[in-house]
């Protein structure tokens, strides 16, 4: 019998594919369509092996590796939190990401994340908020309006029907440059001169601040009866926003327990303050918001299970927009014992450059045609 060499693909997505795909489908399906994948994984949340994050911290950011799996398909993604990288030139968050099949372990999607993690953070939240903001909710306040500022408030737009949204942050060309890009967006945009004006009256604040320093943006005497607080940028040990005394006035809704018990603004309180996983919620296990006067809050840090479900999501929506690429990740191998031969300047099996779709089929086809008659 003939031996062809195993072959491996690997589609990837770049940033400009992403961005080729949101322009194509429009944001406010993006962020519908993430919203249902999260959705329908954390009813699934008995079938994933679940961590922590694995963190590497320096004094001025960290490195995290989020892995999660179900019994067919294994995810990860490589993220960073440098908030001084903006002051050169460089993203605060930065992130790719990958799909690989359980029983063979072969990487399957690959692809970037940057973009990416900013809308399924803004679904995310959006997701914890129709189940924990009152239903009437049209304001919002967003403190911190860089990066991930736009995808919040388009997110909280298209999903909770919010009209308004109050603006503060230090940095006033940050603010500026929030104004620019919503311009037309629909939303009522108002600048704040402090947070405790911007959060006035407010049915919904997020904060979604950088800055590596238990901060508190937020302290109780902004709080109002009734609000729902969606706190994004507290994400890592001695990085948070909120006030404890913000949290015991709350009922505190977390993604993963053991993570937000080391990365959210739940650090500063004791092992045994009393927290909800929002799974529960979302099944209809426990109830969200229980009466109108009540403080929620969603102590946001970023878990694994959605970064799987926004790999699934672009993998899905890429196949269905023929965005993308084949990429050479894996060699394919005739003896997958002899990987030495790969070192051989005439082996068919050298990695390929880059290549498109139909190149990378016709590559496959010569190669298997010069198997079967080398055999
Ligand atoms: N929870 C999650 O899933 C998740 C996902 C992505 C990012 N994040 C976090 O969200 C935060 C924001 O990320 P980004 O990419 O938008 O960062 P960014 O650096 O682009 O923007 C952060 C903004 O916060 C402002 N800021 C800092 N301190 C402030 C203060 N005291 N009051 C008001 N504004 C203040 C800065 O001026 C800046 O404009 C980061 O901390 C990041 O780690 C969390």
């Amino acid at each position: 019998m003939i031996k062809l060499p195993q072959l491996v693909k690997t589609q990837f997505l770049s940033v400009q594919d992403v961005a080729t795909l949101i322009n194509r489908m429009g944001l406010e399906t993006v962020f519908k369509g993430m919203a249902s994948y999260i959705r329908e994984d954390y009813l699934r949340w008995q079938d994933f092996e679940k961590c922590a994050r694995v963190a590497n911290h320096s004094t001025d950011g960290v490195i995290e590796l989020m892995p999660i799996s179900d019994a067919k398909t294994y995810a990860f993604k490589y993220v960073n939190g440098h908030p001084k990288n903006t002051a050169i030139g460089l993203p605060c968050v930065m992130a790719f990401g990958v799909l690989a099949d359980v029983d063979t372990g072969i990487p399957e999607f690959m692809s970037e994340l940057t973009l990416s993690t900013a809308l399924r953070t803004a679904a995310m939240s959006a997701v914890a908020a129709q189940v924990l903001a009152r239903p009437d909710s049209k304001c919002m306040a967003l403190i911190g309006n860089g990066a991930q500022s736009e995808f919040q408030a388009l997110a909280f737009h298209y999903l909770l029907g919010i009209e308004e949204i109050r603006l503060y942050d230090t940095d006033p060309q940050a603010t500026a440059k929030l104004l620019a890009n919503l311009q037309s967006s629909g939303l009522r945009l108002t600048v704040c001169d402090s947070v405790a004006e911007a959060v006035r009256g407010a049915n919904i604040v997020t904060t979604v601040t950088a800055d590596k320093t238990n901060a508190a943006i937020l302290t109780l005497n902004h709080i109002e009866p009734g609000m729902h607080i969606n706190g994004v940028g507290g994400d890592c040990p001695g990085k948070t926003e909120l006030h404890p005394d913000v949290l015991r006035a709350s009922s505190v809704f977390v993604e993963y327990e053991p993570q937000t018990r080391i990365e959210g603004d739940l650090q500063h309180l004791p092992a045994d303050f009393a927290v909800t996983e929002l799974w529960q919620v979302l099944a209809g296990q426990t109830p969200g918001r229980s009466h109108a006067k009540e403080i929620t809050l969603f102590d946001s840090v970023g878990f694994a299970l959605q970064d799987y479900s926004a790999l699934r999501f672009m993998r899905d929506a890429a196949i269905e927009l023929g965005l993308g690429q084949v990429v050479s990740l894996i060699p394919e191998l005739v003896n997958p014992k002899d990987l030495f031969v790969l070192l051989q300047p005439d082996s068919h099996a050298t990695p390929a450059p880059l290549m498109n779709k139909t190149s990378q089929t016709a590559a496959r086809r010569t190669l298997i045609q010069e198997v079967v008659l080398t055999a």
